[in-house]
């Protein structure tokens, strides 16, 4: 029988509210240019409009990624051999994971994801679909130092980070996420990661700004989950959703355009924002081949495996964890 344990708390204050969500939304509309990290969308609503993203036709990441992982599932085996713990960071819904867990034969699964509803949701789904394989979910920050349950420790780990959440931070923060993820999983450990490609600029802007408006929706969720959390008064209704390529960066910037200039509180502490002002809420870096291995290999990683030939491109890359050597 499959088992779902171990799981986890985040920190929340006295009103149920995490703490560091309160302190980021404070420090962030303190800035010159206003900015929220984008890992806060994902409270239960906005985690079901991301799922309702990734089902849009203009959304390609999620069509090409589950299209690599079905058409290169036997050789993707081969690479990690089997019995390995698959850690899955960032785990969302787990629609992926079947493909993978399918593929390979894992010892465990364990999934990490701030949302404990949905974790807890798809944990148990997986649960009855892979009955011999025990599951260990941990509702945590994966961007974050996180433990790993006891019971994984003695074996060899797969990191699965898929979704190209790699893109959602700016390339110092990316690094040491992987190199934090290197010291968590240990020597002989490998990591699945889905990396997306620069590519077009009408494809990738459309991706981000879709016709249906769902993107949008999923921007603005941002400003209605700190009404709805924090107390704020934000008129939600006079912002707007903007998706735009930063070719310098190399990323899709979305913002949330004030189209008026207007003052609002957030847990009693005032706030203005002058017409065509803008809180910075993501990025979503795009990598070229090389730009993809130097930051795996800047992170401890060194990638043995690249399928990447879905169209829009995409790439999923396997790497290994590398002994640190200062010279040849
Ligand atoms: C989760 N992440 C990889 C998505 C992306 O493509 O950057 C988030 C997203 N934002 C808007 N659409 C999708």
């Amino acid at each position: 029988m499959g088992v779902v344990r171990n799981l986890r708390q985040v920190s929340a204050d006295d009103a149920g509210v995490d703490i560091a969500f309160r302190a980021d939304v404070h420090a962030g509309l303190a800035q010159r240019q206003k900015a929220i990290p984008a890992r806060w969308f994902y409270d239960a609503t906005g985690s079901a409009l991301f799922e309702d993203i990734t089902a849009l036709p203009e959304y390609y990441p999620t069509r090409s990624e589950t299209d690599l992982l079905t058409r290169h599932a036997a050789d993707i085996a081969a690479a990690t051999g089997p019995d390995r713990a698959v850690v899955e960071l960032g785990s969302g819904s787990s629609t992926k994971t079947p493909l993978l867990l399918d593929a390979i034969a894992p010892a465990a699964y364990v999934p990490v994801d701030i949302s404990g509803d949905f974790l807890r949701d798809s944990a148990l789904a997986l649960a009855a679909r892979f009955p011999a394989v025990p599951i260990y979910p941990v509702e945590a920050d994966f961007t974050q130092r996180v433990e790993l349950p006891r019971e994984i420790c003695p074996l060899p780990k797969l990191g699965f980070f898929p979704g190209s959440t790699i893109g959602n931070m700016v390339a110092r923060t990316a690094i040491d996420l992987l190199r934090g993820w290197r010291a968590t999983l240990g020597d002989g450990s490998l990591m699945l990661i889905g990396i997306d490609r620069i590519k077009d600029i009408g494809i990738l802007e459309t991706a981000y700004d879709d016709p249906a408006g769902v993107t949008a929706a999923f921007n603005l969720n941002l400003l209605e989950r700190i009404n709805r959390e924090l107390g704020g008064d934000i008129a939600v209704e006079n912002f707007s959703h903007r998706a735009v390529w930063d070719d310098v960066h190399a990323r899709i910037e979305m913002h949330l355009v004030a189209a008026c200039d207007m003052d609002f509180t957030i847990d009693g502490r005032a706030y203005h924002m002058a017409k065509g002002e803008t809180i910075h809420s993501e990025n979503s870096h795009k990598y070229g081949a090389r730009d993809a291995n130097l930051l795996l290999r800047a992170g401890g990683w060194t990638p043995v495996a690249t399928w990447d030939d879905a169209s829009p491109a995409f790439a999923l890359i396997l790497a290994e964890a590398t002994e640190f050597r200062s010279a040849p």
